[in-house]
């Protein structure tokens, strides 16, 4: 499909429902100045893996690009200190507009991460809040008195050792502690305060007004706190809640943040939200106003195994409502790579069932080469929650860095990099990158892949199979996550149109599917 037929589909919301999306972390993915940092410049060099309107390249539709702003880089830019600038690192806004023209161009729409939870220590809101209890800017983080010579209450923040953990930092000046969910140099802002949602609107409107399709929101269900910063329970227990995660109030965040989105044409608006729980994630769509989709993260919390993902996928699909749209990721940018965590042997399935299911799909770089987590020697760790091995250089070719940088790269580059690699794999049509491009391009041009209706079929223990429909067309996905051969019994004739393993393309099936081990196929039922 080329890309000016990806701009024809004019109907609102196509875009993110039936696209695939990739995320990009931008230090990792292309450096273009030789410093061992990736940077925007890079990432619009290697546009053309990600989409040149042919089936040659991966051919997804969208791309998150983690955050890129002004940053001292405590988080790796989830601290940002100007909201509205690009971190010199990663080059400068005009490499921005001409990444995002070249992306569009290309039919590939961009969201930037916005972070709304937190700021850097060193943004100017924060020095300014810090600098006196009578600061204008006091009251848009969030300061307490100690209690009993200590921090406000028990919360607990996200990073560091446990002792190290509570979420409160004392700023000896003015004697009172500042809230943090995250790293002491991200204090976190105060959603009550209505200057801090209007200067957030502002920022959201910064991005949406330089032509950004959308956001994805860190930490979306955070935000508001407690106001009276009560203890939390010391279990969580069930009916007992949280008092600083999951507030009703950050639903009418979310739901100012879909009115300003609705004010521009078709953008959208994906939001990490961690809720364990389906029952709780699925309120986060409102009433279709509120987030276009907070992201569903619960494959990245199951063992392999077709039963558990088949109940997540079943109890997603009966608790949304019809306005709701599903998603589905296997890893990102803060979680161990999936090939890493369901073994190589297992990637072909894991990528057959992303791509197929009922959602939209997001794709972490490096997942459709196979890229594994590197292990970090200790003098080359520098994140400050273990996250560096899934997030090293993306791997290009077999040269000495991996296509990757010039210089000297700031992660480690996978021992594995001459092996597994874009070009080598590029024209191999055995390769994991070329069955992800047949799957992702299978998907473009079905109508039953990309919005079907979704129904489980009856399979046996360890094969999880499934019908898409639209159209007139059905499709039946049959995935083995078994290490051994295993046998569906089907009513009708199908044809298989895509397959794990090769030659098998074409072939009749009837009355049974027979499934190679870790073998997963697409068959057309007539
Ligand atoms: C989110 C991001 C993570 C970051 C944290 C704090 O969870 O995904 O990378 O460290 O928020 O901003």
């Amino acid at each position: 499909m080329c890309p000016s037929l990806l701009h024809s589909r004019h109907v609102t919301g196509s875009w993110w429902r039936e696209g695939v999306f990739y995320q990009i972390y931008p230090r990792s993915f292309q450096d273009s100045n030789g410093d061992g940092v990736g940077d925007l410049a890079g990432i619009t060099r290697r546009l053309d893996h990600l989409n040149d309107g042919s089936p040659r390249s991966l051919g997804v539709q969208a791309i998150w690009l983690s955050p890129f702003y002004r940053s001292p880089m405590k988080d790796f830019g989830y601290d940002v200190s100007d909201y509205r600038d690009v971190d010199p690192i990663f080059g400068t806004l005009e490499d921005f507009d001409h990444l995002l023209e070249e992306a569009h161009r290309r039919g590939i729409r961009v969201l930037v991460d916005l972070v709304p939870n937190h700021t850097s220590d060193q943004h100017p809101w924060f020095i300014a809040s810090r600098s006196s209890r009578n600061d204008p800017k006091r009251d848009w983080y969030v300061w307490a008195d100690p209690r009993n010579g200590g921090p406000p209450n028990n919360w607990r923040a996200v990073f560091g050792s446990a002792e190290k953990r509570a979420a409160w930092t004392l700023d000896p000046a003015s004697g009172q502690y500042y809230l943090h969910h995250f790293l002491p140099e991200q204090p976190d802002l105060n959603w009550w305060n209505e200057e801090v949602r209007r200067a957030i609107d502002d920022v959201m409107r910064f991005w949406l007004d330089r032509g950004v399709d959308g956001f994805r929101i860190d930490v979306a269900h955070s935000l508001v706190k407690d106001k009276l910063l009560r203890n939390n329970p010391r279990l969580f227990a069930k009916r007992r809640p949280r008092h600083n995660w999951e507030l009703d109030e950050v639903h009418e965040i979310h739901r100012r943040w879909r009115r300003l989105l609705d004010e521009y044409d078709d953008r959208m608006a994906v939001g990490e939200v961690s809720s364990r729980k389906l029952s709780n994630l699925v309120r986060y769509y409102g009433n279709d106003d509120e987030l276009h989709m907070p992201f569903n993260f619960n494959f990245l919390r199951q063992p392999w195994n077709a039963e558990k993902f088949r109940g997540v996928v079943e109890e997603w699909e009966r608790l949304l409502p019809s306005h709701a749209w599903p998603d589905y990721t296997l890893t990102n940018h803060d979680r161990s790579r999936a090939t890493t965590r369901y073994g190589l042997r297992n990637a072909r399935v894991a990528a057959l069932m992303l791509l197929t299911l009922r959602g939209t799909p997001f794709i972490y770089y490096g997942e459709e080469i196979g890229m594994t987590d590197v292990p970090i020697p200790p003098d080359r760790i520098v994140d400050v929650d273990g996250r560096d091995p899934e997030r090293t250089p993306m791997q290009w070719d077999a040269t000495a860095k991996a296509g990757f940088t010039t210089g000297r790269p700031w992660l480690p580059i996978a021992a594995d990099a001459d092996q597994v690699n874009v070009a080598a794999q590029r024209d191999d049509p055995a390769s994991l990158f070329s069955f992800y491009r047949r799957v992702i391009w299978l998907r473009h041009g079905s109508p039953a892949l990309r919005a079907g209706s979704y129904r489980s079929l009856r399979a046996p223990r360890g094969v999880f199979a499934y019908v898409r429909e639209a159209d007139g067309e059905r499709l039946m996905v049959a995935l083995n996550f078994l290490d051994r051969s295993s046998r569906v019994s089907i009513a009708e004739n199908a044809d298989v149109v895509l397959s794990t393993s090769d030659g098998r393309t074409g072939d009749r099936l009837q009355p049974a599917v027979e499934l190679g081990p870790n073998e997963g196929i697409v068959a057309k039922l007539s």
